[in-house]
């Protein structure tokens, strides 16, 4: 391990409720990824630390719309996170949870300590109670209009449509989440950590950290600005951390006091040394989150180490903005959302073009924008056109002139400057957490050599000064060594798959060998290697973007409705209508599956040869996750067969099979319910 200091990275720990979004991601695990690899790289003493908050209300609203209790909503989504995580190549430490008996005893074992020494102000107030459902409601159980927007759907922390924090009674016409009623008001008693108390000390804090992002510090300062306020630290609800008091026995933690001790928990499981990371002024603790989680890192969070005192302050808060996709801000009850599980199945083996996407548009100072065309984009001209074309030009002609034989030279000695360069001004940015930047600057590498292959054509002088030819193809390995070093933070896949190819050992593979130019040695054998990316056809990027406008169609149109309509609305998909003409413009006919296959890389397709009487028509069909091929041979269904072919992954389809889609999504052939004549019209 290096001399350095010793770092505690954490990413937020998402609320185990639903799929990540490609928000997420940009905004916290894979900077925290990115910045996690380069200090391991660096062989500096570091632990990554995330799991999922299993605690909240968002956690029981979703148990009670599934059916099912808090627990198996934590137990389910802890594991699809787990392995979303995992498939995107984000390397946490540790992956822990917060509903364990573990994290219970560490949690109370916490306000305890702040109970022991009289930190807490025991208060009785007056909170909103829903009197059908008999219960309090807390943070999100309460919906309102929020006074800052008139957006009629806010919750009582936090309005998501404007962003601003709120409390319950900041609520104009509240009510109920659980039963729509209004409620009451009815005297509780809860424990406050008086956060008023700690603002100079936190005011301080803050101003000892002129480095911070300017977002976070704007953050801040408003908070602190408006003056901090008692904030309860328990809540009326089984689900959660007891409070370890004997008063308080129907109370929980709040899920905001419970969950960044979470940070505690999951460094405790993995390591015995754990203090050392939460106690040694020696340490620096980075917390990485997006914008919503501001406040709670910033100042909550580091008023309850204040009030405990045994532990270090965040070092550190790079929060990022928020990620839009396709200029509408992202809602996951919406599902107007990118999701990893999705994406990971519709892209198998491209994780690092998802990566590459990310980081290229990360919110670092403000909002921006993911849109399917760009990603496209990205991946055809950049990992495609630059870093992928100069990997497979040096390997072809390697193998060309030299059998895969490194040449015998020790190249040209500007190279390693070049290197250095580069090296230099991607810890720069990395250091100061520009992602961007930092990733623009690996990629520059590539550029170098690629212009290198442009500009001495190797091909050309092999025959006339074959050195030069070898000096040159010797130079490029080199730069893709470097590459596969400086790339593996961002894109640890390819990295893995160019040190393959060069036959470097992974010891080669740290930023101190960055601008050493053996490090591909003469004699050695380069294999002859998979491209690294490969080019995205338009019929795929149309298949995302025809999802999400589907999508749109349901979000606008709930939009303009009465609350009563929405279902409705749902239900008839808010098409307009249409005339018998334009109806009578669609050929349906009853067509039987004679043949049904599954399509390569696609796992939601299936290819389905359809027997119309008089032609077997070729269909592709989004069924492939409802029905196995065996299941379906032999069945009769409805087809659009006046549809205008589209090549769907490279196959073409003629033809559209209609399905109707259940509550739950599942979707169902349209059969008539005896045999009938193939070709039979359907009108
Ligand atoms: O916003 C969220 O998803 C929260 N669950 C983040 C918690 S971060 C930490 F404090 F645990
Ligand atoms: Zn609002």
């Amino acid at each position: 391990m290096s001399s350095e200091n010793r770092y505690l990275i954490t990413a937020a720990l998402p609320y185990a409720n639903g799929s990540n979004h490609i928000g997420q991601i940009a905004g916290a695990y894979l900077p925290a990824d990115i910045y996690v690899r380069y200090l391991r790289l660096k062989k500096t003493d570091v632990l990554f630390i995330c799991g999922a908050d299993e605690h909240g209300v968002p956690i029981t609203i979703s148990a009670d719309k599934e059916g099912v209790t808090p627990q198996a909503i934590a137990d389910k989504y802890h594991a699809l996170m787990k392995s979303n995580f995992e498939g995107l190549g984000i390397s946490f430490d540790t992956f822990s949870r917060t509903s364990s008996e573990k994290h219970k005893q560490v949690a109370q074992d916490f306000f305890s300590t702040l109970y022991n020494k009289g930190i807490f102000e025991e208060k009785e107030t007056e909170q909103y109670f829903d009197t059908e459902k008999k219960q309090f409601l807390a943070d999100r159980y309460i919906i309102g209009t929020c006074p800052n927007c008139a957006n009629e759907r806010a919750y009582g922390d936090q309005c998501e449509k404007c962003g601003t924090t709120l409390s319950p009674e900041e609520l104009i016409n509240p009510r109920s989440g659980l039963s729509d009623s209004t409620p009451i008001k009815k005297k509780t008693t809860n424990w406050y950590l008086p956060l008023d108390k700690y603002q100079d000390a936190l005011e301080k804090y803050i101003d000892s950290h002129p480095e911070w992002k300017i977002n976070i510090l704007g953050q801040c300062k408003s908070w602190l600005k408006q003056g901090l306020h008692p904030r309860a630290m328990t809540r009326d609800m089984k689900w959660g951390v007891p409070v370890p008091l004997e008063q308080a026995k129907e109370k929980v933690l709040y899920v905001w006091f419970d969950a960044p001790i979470g940070y505690i928990t999951a460094t405790q499981e993995i390591t015995p040394e754990w203090e050392k990371y939460w106690k040694d002024k020696n340490s620096r603790l980075i917390h990485f989150l997006g914008k919503d989680n501001i406040v709670f890192h910033c100042i909550i969070f580091p008023a309850m180490l204040m009030a405990h005192g045994d532990y270090i302050l965040p070092y550190n808060v790079p929060g990022n903005e928020f990620l839009n996709i396709e200029s509408e801000k992202i809602s996951t009850s919406r599902n107007w959302a990118v999701w990893v599980d999705e994406y990971l199945i519709d892209f198998p083996n491209q994780q690092d073009v998802l990566r590459y996407t990310l980081c290229s548009i990360m919110p670092e100072t403000k909002d921006n924008n993911f849109t399917w065309n760009d990603f496209q984009l990205k991946n055809n001209s950049e990992l495609v056109g630059i870093l992928g074309n100069l990997m497979n030009r040096v390997v072809v002609l390697i193998h060309k002139y030299y059998s895969g034989v490194v040449p015998q030279t020790s190249g040209c000695d500007d190279l390693k400057q070049v290197c250095l360069d580069v090296k230099n001004k991607v810890a720069t940015s990395l250091d100061n957490f520009r992602f961007r930047e930092a990733q623009a600057e690996m990629m520059n590498l590539s550029r170098h050599g690629n212009k290198l292959l442009t500009d001495k054509e190797p091909w050309k002088t092999f025959a006339t000064d074959p050195e030069a030819t070898g000096v040159v193809l010797y130079d490029c390995l080199q730069i893709l060594a470097n590459i596969a070093i400086l790339c593996e933070p961002f894109l640890p896949f390819t990295s893995i798959k160019i040190r393959e190819t060069l036959g470097m050992s992974k010891e080669k593979i740290f930023w101190e060998h960055i601008g050493k130019q053996d490090m591909v040695a003469s004699g050695s054998i380069i294999q002859k290697g998979a491209l690294l990316f490969s080019k995205i056809e338009d019929d795929v990027i149309n298949y995302q973007i025809e999802r999400l406008e589907k999508i749109k169609v349901k979000m606008n149109l709930n939009q303009n409705l009465p609350k009563e309509n929405i279902e409705k609305a749902i239900v008839s998909k808010g098409k307009k209508l249409i005339s018998y003409d334009e109806f009578s413009k669609m050929d349906i006919q009853i067509g039987t599956i004679l043949e049904a296959s599954k399509v390569e890389k696609a796992d939601k397709l299936l290819k389905l040869i359809i027997d119309l009487g008089y032609e077997k028509r070729t269909v592709i069909s989004g069924i492939a996750l409802y029905y196995s091929p065996e299941e379906i041979i032999g069945k009769q269904v409805s087809i659009l067969v006046n549809l205008a072919p589209r090549k769907i992954r490279g196959e073409e389809s003629k033809g559209m099979i209609l399905m109707a889609e259940d509550k739950a999504g599942k979707l169902h052939f349209v059969s008539p319910p005896n045999i009938i004549d193939n070709g039979s019209e359907v009108k």
